[in-house]
């Protein structure tokens, strides 16, 4: 018996892998094992002499299958052990610049202006791409005759004749995400909304799909006071500088009333835009007084609230701010563009440290 168990412990401490060690197992304690074998003889022995070699050959077998268990667990630590050693990534190192990408401007431009208006209180709400047409057009007050819709150059989802569910478009600008907000949160509300929209048009300005940010901030006392105020501190913390003139002009959007089209002062010297001198403008955004309609179409009393809206061009932002010439190159996903053109991936944007430095 010493023999046996002297042999089973040097096989078993010797053994390379769990295979190996699978093998010495049915060896040694399997139905037919040696020790399993003996264990049968017990039966052909003397009663005396089988109370001396029962317990003994109990307890080697239970020895023998510690020491299979131990081993077993010490190759599944060795094996970790050598996945870990050979997988390990050190996070304390910086990004290698050889493999770091780069944020793209929309992105960038996006994160800067919800900096600047999260610092103002406004949250960020969202909306689906894909919406109907009651959302995009209807509930906004432009009605299916308005010529407004035509303007907006559409995409229409396909859909069967005998589909009677209400048509689904690609949002042809965020202003819908007003309505589903003020559904969700009624008023008071503070959000901007920024996010892709759609439409049907293609040359150095115009790509068919491009980014608008809305806001919207509807209460009990608000006036085109507040809003010129809050578009006032925008444009000068967008574009980083102390001072600018901002030039309301009267217009017409269908979901306001009244309504303002907004330039900025600007200077084109040696053809370089300086945005808060010189006395050119330059035109960047559309905004007003929610119109009634609109309010009692997302479940809001106009009578009770009222507030300001105001929706702007993402791309047209970055272009200015960052002096990108043509529009289309946003989205060809040129990487020499990207590298000439994209910001530091590890540094967000954030009033206290400078938006864009
Ligand atoms: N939705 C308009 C567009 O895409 C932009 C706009 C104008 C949004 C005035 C507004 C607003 O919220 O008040 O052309």
């Amino acid at each position: 018996m010493d023999d046996l168990r002297d042999k089973y412990l040097t096989l078993i401490n010797d053994a390379g892998d769990e295979a190996a060690l699978e093998e010495l197992r049915v060896q040694a304690v399997g139905k037919k094992g040696e020790i399993s074998l003996k264990m049968r003889e017990l039966g052909k022995m003397t009663p005396d002499e089988r109370q001396v070699a029962g317990p003994k050959l109990n307890a080697l077998k239970d020895e023998i299958n510690a020491a299979l268990a131990a081993k077993k667990a010490a190759l599944a630590d060795a094996a970790l052990e050598a996945r870990l050693s050979e997988e390990w990534l050190d996070v304390t190192l910086p990004a290698r610049p050889q493999r770091q990408g780069s944020i793209h401007p929309i992105s960038q431009v996006t994160e800067e202006i919800t900096a600047i208006f999260a610092d103002m209180g406004f949250a960020v709400a969202e909306g689906p791409q894909i919406d109907t047409d009651w959302y995009v057009f209807d509930a906004l007050n432009i009605p299916s005759h308005h010529p407004a819709r035509a303007e907006m150059d559409t995409f229409y989802m396909h859909r069967d004749e005998a589909d009677e569910r209400a048509p689904h478009i690609l949002r042809t600008h965020t202003s819908p995400v007003q309505i589903r907000s003020m559904e969700k949160q009624g008023a008071p509300i503070r959000v901007i909304a920024p996010g892709r929209v759609y439409r049907a048009d293609y040359d150095q300005t115009h790509t068919p799909m491009f980014h608008q940010v809305e806001g919207l901030c509807i209460d009990k006392d608000i006036s085109m006071a507040n809003l010129k105020w809050v578009l006032e501190e925008f444009v000068k913390a967008f574009f980083e500088v102390d001072d600018v003139e901002l030039r309301f002009r009267a217009s017409h959007f269908p979901f306001t009333e009244p309504s303002a089209e907004v330039d900025i002062q600007c200077s084109w010297e040696g053809g370089v835009l300086k945005v808060g001198e010189g006395d050119d403008w330059l035109e960047v955004l559309g905004s007003g007084m929610v119109h009634p309609d609109v309010l009692r179409n997302a479940g809001v009393d106009p009578d009770e609230y009222q507030g300001f809206a105001f929706g702007i061009g993402i791309d047209r932002l970055a272009m200015l701010k960052y002096g990108i010439p043509d529009l289309r190159a946003f989205f060809d996903a040129d990487l020499r563009w990207l590298k000439h053109y994209g910001f530091a991936p590890l540094e967000a944007p954030a009033l206290h440290s400078g938006l864009s430095k």
